[in-house]
């Protein structure tokens, strides 16, 4: 192509001239057009970081949920145990099953063990369970969970409460909100995760307290390494499971390590 020559005066040049303009405009316009090209938004999205995200947004049931996340690269995610500050996928899970489970949260009590950021007890509140206690043994994520009860406005049923697995007291502090009983649903979210293996029999034994007969336990999790068989091992001595992937949130269908499970007491 020709271009311009210094003073610009000969028609090809000015020709060619016009042709560029013509082509920079069109650049524009395709620039313009993919500022605004309709991306698929997805929580599976692998290109994306969300873990490090200041904070996270869910739709449930037709409500924003705004979700703190407070994430730290510091080997454990930020909190004290660990990885309670960010929002993981089996926390969607469960409240994508809760949300399309409208029977569930008809419900009245519902106990979160292992919250975190208390993304899916709040959503259980948003979908209407009179009264939702979120915990979780560690202190930051208890005060990260309180600020994303505030920003939800679901104070009036949902509250959060530290319960470390296995000690008593925090299981009585629990029991006593219910009003000493057992609550009619207890969730939890990546809890059989492997970097709390060592504390997956106490886990057992706050489910075991703190679940009646007519409990129903449900957990979300992201099947990572052989330290969870033993925990299920145990829980299969106790409970009927019976497994909900089919009905998996749809971002991640595909991701075959992620699972939802349903337990209730057998009848001895
Ligand atoms: C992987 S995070 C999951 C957080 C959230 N449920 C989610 O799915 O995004 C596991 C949570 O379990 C909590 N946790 C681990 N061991 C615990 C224990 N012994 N007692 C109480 N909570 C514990 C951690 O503090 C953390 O918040």
């Amino acid at each position: 192509m020709q271009h311009p020559s210094n003073d610009g005066a000969t028609v090809a040049a000015a020709a060619a001239n016009k042709e560029d303009n013509n082509k920079e405009d069109n650049n524009k316009e395709d620039n313009n057009k993919a500022q605004w090209a309709l991306v698929v938004h997805s929580h599976a999205d692998q290109h994306v970081d969300r873990l490090t995200l200041p904070f996270r947004l869910f739709n449930v049931r037709g409500n924003t949920i705004k979700i703190h996340q407070e994430h730290k690269s510091d080997g454990s995610g930020g909190t004290c145990i660990g990885y309670g500050a960010a929002v993981y996928p089996s926390s969607i899970v469960m409240a994508h099953y809760l949300e399309h489970h409208g029977r569930l949260c008809n419900t009245t009590t519902l106990l979160e063990v292992g919250g975190g950021h208390g993304f899916s007890g709040i959503a259980a509140a948003v979908c209407g369970v009179r009264s939702v206690v979120t915990t979780d043994g560690d202190d930051i994520s208890i005060q990260l969970t309180e600020k994303n009860i505030v920003e939800n406005n679901v104070s009036t049923n949902c509250h959060a409460t530290k319960l470390l697995w296995g000690n008593r007291d925090h299981e009585d502090i629990v029991m006593g909100i219910f009003g000493n009983r057992k609550p009619d649903i207890i969730i939890g979210s990546d809890v059989t995760a492997c970097p709390y293996a060592d504390a997956l029999p106490k886990l057992m034994e706050t489910l075991l307290y703190l679940s009646g007969p007519e409990t129903t336990i449900i957990l979300s999790f992201k099947s990572r390494n052989v330290d969870e068989e033993s925990f299920w091992q145990k829980a299969a001595t106790i409970f009927n499971i019976s497994n909900r992937d089919r009905v998996i949130h749809p971002d991640f269908v595909n991701d075959s390590s992620l699972h939802l499970s349903i337990l209730r007491r057998k009848k001895m």
